[in-house]
């Protein structure tokens, strides 16, 4: 699978996937700016005013042996629009995901592309299976996700679903 990926929005803007380097710090305070409460809510399970500097430290210094992350950068602005990662669980088998995006661009389609990205590189990688936690309120990420192929089922958590996808279950045209 080739870790660049060109891409079009439903509404005709163009973006680009590649993995997230350490220089992509800067580009986290504008994306963040861009991004709501709710939505920090939704992926992080924390009401939070803003992302600590000691998390997007985290976030970008990811351990490339056991994590990958992605970024969606636009085309003509280079600016970061959103990020999907998958952090390896310990038995190397499974690997589970989180993603968020600027606000103002949901419902664009980004979020779709995005996951696939994340679910082919998953596949390339030989990995079992892709997991997550998501909120029960966050419908549009259980709708999604229950379009592109994961079992759901209440997590132990209260309030929380965990989503499944066997990528053996993900046919290869399904993905690229
Ligand atoms: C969840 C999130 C990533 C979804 O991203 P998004 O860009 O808004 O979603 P998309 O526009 O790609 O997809 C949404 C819709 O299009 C569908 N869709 C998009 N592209 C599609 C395609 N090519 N083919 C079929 N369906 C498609 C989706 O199933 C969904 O359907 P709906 O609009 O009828 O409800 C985004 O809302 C977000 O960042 N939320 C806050 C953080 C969060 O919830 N993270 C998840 C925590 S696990």
């Amino acid at each position: 699978m080739a870790l660049k990926r060109h891409v079009t929005l439903l509404d005709g803007e163009k973006v680009f996937f590649r993995p997230l380097k350490p220089d992509d710090a800067a580009l986290y305070p504008d994306f963040l700016a861009e991004v709501t409460r709710d939505d920090l809510r939704l992926r992080f399970f924390a009401a939070m005013r803003e992302v600590s500097p000691d998390v997007i430290d985290k976030l970008i210094h990811y351990d490339p042996a056991h994590a990958m992350a992605f970024v969606a950068i636009d085309e003509p602005s280079g600016k970061l629009l959103g990020v999907v990662r998958l952090h390896d669980q310990p038995n190397g088998e499974d690997a589970e995901f989180a993603i968020l995006m600027r606000s103002h661009l949901k419902g664009h389609g980004l979020g779709w592309l995005m996951m696939k990205h994340m679910i082919a590189y998953a596949k390339e990688r030989g990995l079992k299976t892709v997991q997550g936690q998501v909120l029960a309120e966050n419908s549009t990420m259980l709708t999604m996700c229950g379009e592109l192929g994961f079992h759901i089922a209440d997590d132990t958590e209260r309030g929380v679903k965990h989503v499944t996808l066997p990528l053996d279950e993900v046919p290869a045209e399904a993905i690229h």
